[in-house]
């Protein structure tokens, strides 16, 4: 597995031509932080324009279509991403699972949708709080793993999980850091039960209510391979600080 953490904006429905400034700024910040590895994944609009402004961090998306082409009025398909820059997509986002009604089955789909034109794929997973507080936090992670990720040949090599609690997202409330670690445990157990050995080279995220001064005691817990970022990633001052915190855990 890659040492260098990694650290993902996920700018959701936010943003216009003019953030690209907080692109540019966050790519020249990376150039600093070579011990961290940084992506964005901006609105499908800015996916091209942010390649071109970032030379440094990767550029993603944010959902996919599972299909190939055809009569999807409004949809992108993974390979009209490859084409306008993208190097990942984030798949089964809890607001794609909530909003859009997508299953284990269709988030599975996207992911392999993705790596079939090469594609690496971030597959979100993470519980409500009706869950977590009816003990069943472990359960539902691990069922949403075994239905969404990908299982083609090397799909190892080009996934990564992010957990995210729904009920941590945009509310400043975290886990602490033992049930980070304990579910980040748990998730790789089912990643062996899927990938075997190349389970251990499957990095995985923490995500909700990460923000820079959060950032270094989540990204201690050694199980934790890096963060997926949604509002404190929206400006680089923010995202830079989280992006620091990493370097010099990455430097520890
Ligand atoms: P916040 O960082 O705003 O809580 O969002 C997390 C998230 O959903 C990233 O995908």
């Amino acid at each position: 597995m890659s040492e260098r953490p990694y650290i993902v904006g996920n700018w959701k429905m936010h943003g216009s031509r003019a953030m690209l400034s907080e692109a540019r700024a966050i790519d020249r910040a990376a150039e600093r932080l070579m011990k961290v590895e940084v992506a964005i994944a901006p609105p499908f609009t800015l996916i091209h324009a942010t390649r071109k402004e970032a030379a440094l961090i990767g550029v993603g998306a944010q959902d996919c279509h599972a299909a190939e082409g055809g009569a999807h009025t409004g949809d992108i398909s993974a390979a009209m991403l490859k084409d306008s820059g993208a190097g990942f997509v984030i798949v089964g986002h809890s607001e794609r699972r909530a909003d859009h009604g997508e299953t284990d089955a269709d988030v599975k789909a996207k992911a392999e949708a993705a790596l079939a034109v090469g594609l690496s794929v971030i597959v979100c997973v993470g519980e409500t709080e009706a869950e977590r507080d009816a003990g069943k936090a472990a359960e539902v992670v691990s069922k949403q793993l075994e239905g969404s990720l990908p299982e083609t040949e090397q799909a190892a090599e080009k996934v990564t999980v992010a957990y995210e609690p729904v009920w941590a997202i945009g509310t400043g409330r975290t886990p602490t850091l033992e049930d980070i670690g304990a579910m980040h445990q748990a998730i790789r157990l089912r990643l062996r039960g899927i990938y075997g050995e190349a389970a251990d080279g499957v990095r995985i995220l923490y995500g909700g209510s990460v923000k820079a001064d959060n950032a270094a005691e989540i990204l201690s817990i050694p199980e934790v391979g890096g963060a997926l970022v949604g509002g404190a990633s929206l400006t680089a001052e923010s995202f830079v600080g989280i992006m620091t915190a990493a370097a010099e855990r990455g430097e520890g």
